[in-house]
């Protein structure tokens, strides 16, 4: 009776486990591809890199986000600052092409966010680096970032989660204002 059934439908049930089987891959595809966009880092105006600056040459991450102690945000160097260097290093690259045309029109490099809260969230980069936390916990393994990318969700969880765990204050208007 069973098997009648099974043989009489065969077709239906092949093709319903078919589907069920795309909606699973699909799925998986989706999760997948979030996650990634989640890290992939954004086209810049010009390829900097961490990777040389910071983890082969070793520039301090104040001289070039020079708020970052002092400030809520941290900031993004002077094309005055890269030509310091640029105006003799790798001077015929493209890239160096590139940026020392900023430097002659005076205009800024529109650098794409890579890290940003909502406008309705106060967040402050001076309490936490005086708190003593380094970049790393928020910002991840920059000196090898040859792309800079996100590496936290900045979800309010996360937020809080250490607030809890540090004794930091936790209600509502500490980010809320
Ligand atoms: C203290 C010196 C110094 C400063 C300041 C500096 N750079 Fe560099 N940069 C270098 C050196 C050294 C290299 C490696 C050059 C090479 O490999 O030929 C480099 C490489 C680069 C490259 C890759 C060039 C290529 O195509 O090979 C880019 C792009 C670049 N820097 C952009 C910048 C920008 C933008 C700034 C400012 C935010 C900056 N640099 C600040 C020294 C500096
Ligand atoms: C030579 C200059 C230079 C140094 C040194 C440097 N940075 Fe940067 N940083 C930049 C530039 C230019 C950008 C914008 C381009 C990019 O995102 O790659 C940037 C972007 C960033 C961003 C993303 C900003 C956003 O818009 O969300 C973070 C986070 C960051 N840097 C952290 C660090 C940390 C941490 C260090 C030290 C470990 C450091 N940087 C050292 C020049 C520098
Ligand atoms: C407690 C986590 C935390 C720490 C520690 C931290 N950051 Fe950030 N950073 C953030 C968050 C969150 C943002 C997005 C802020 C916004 O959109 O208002 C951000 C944004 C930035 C930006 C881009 C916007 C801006 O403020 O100019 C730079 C550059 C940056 N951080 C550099 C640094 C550097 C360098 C250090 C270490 C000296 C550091 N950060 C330490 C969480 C952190
Ligand atoms: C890794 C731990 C950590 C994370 C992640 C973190 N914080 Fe904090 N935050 C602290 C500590 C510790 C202090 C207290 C510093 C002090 O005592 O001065 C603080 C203080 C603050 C303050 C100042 C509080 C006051 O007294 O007014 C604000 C605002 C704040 N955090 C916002 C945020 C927001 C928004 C996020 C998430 C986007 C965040 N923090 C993520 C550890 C963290
Ligand atoms: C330490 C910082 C911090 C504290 C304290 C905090 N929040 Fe948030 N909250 C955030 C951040 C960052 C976001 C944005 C990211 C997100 O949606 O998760 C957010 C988002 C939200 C949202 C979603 C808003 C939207 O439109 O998506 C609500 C609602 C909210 N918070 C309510 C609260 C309430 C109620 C409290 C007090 C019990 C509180 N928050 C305390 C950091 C904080």
């Amino acid at each position: 009776m069973f098997i009648e059934i099974i043989k009489r439908y065969r077709l239906a049930i092949f093709v319903v486990f078919l589907l069920l089987w795309a909606v699973v891959i699909g799925i998986a595809v989706l999760i997948f591809s979030v996650k990634k966009a989640e890290g992939r880092p954004p086209i810049q105006p010009i390829n900097f890199s961490h990777k040389i600056h910071v983890g082969e040459m070793e520039i301090n991450c104040i001289k070039c986000h020079e708020f970052v102690d002092k400030s809520p945000v941290a900031g993004a160097p002077a094309v005055e600052l890269c030509m310091q260097c640029h105006k003799v290093v790798a001077k015929d690259k493209m890239q160096i092409i590139r940026l020392k045309e900023y430097w002659e029109e005076k205009k800024p490099i529109e650098w794409a966010r890579v890290y940003s809260l909502p406008d309705f969230i106060y967040f402050t980069h001076k309490r936490h680096v005086k708190a003593g936390l380094d970049c790393k916990v928020c910002h991840g393994d920059v000196p090898n970032m040859s792309r800079m990318k996100r590496v936290r969700k900045l979800k309010m969880g996360w937020c809080l989660n250490c607030h809890r765990k540090m004794n930091a204050p936790t209600d509502c208007v500490t980010c809320h204002k």
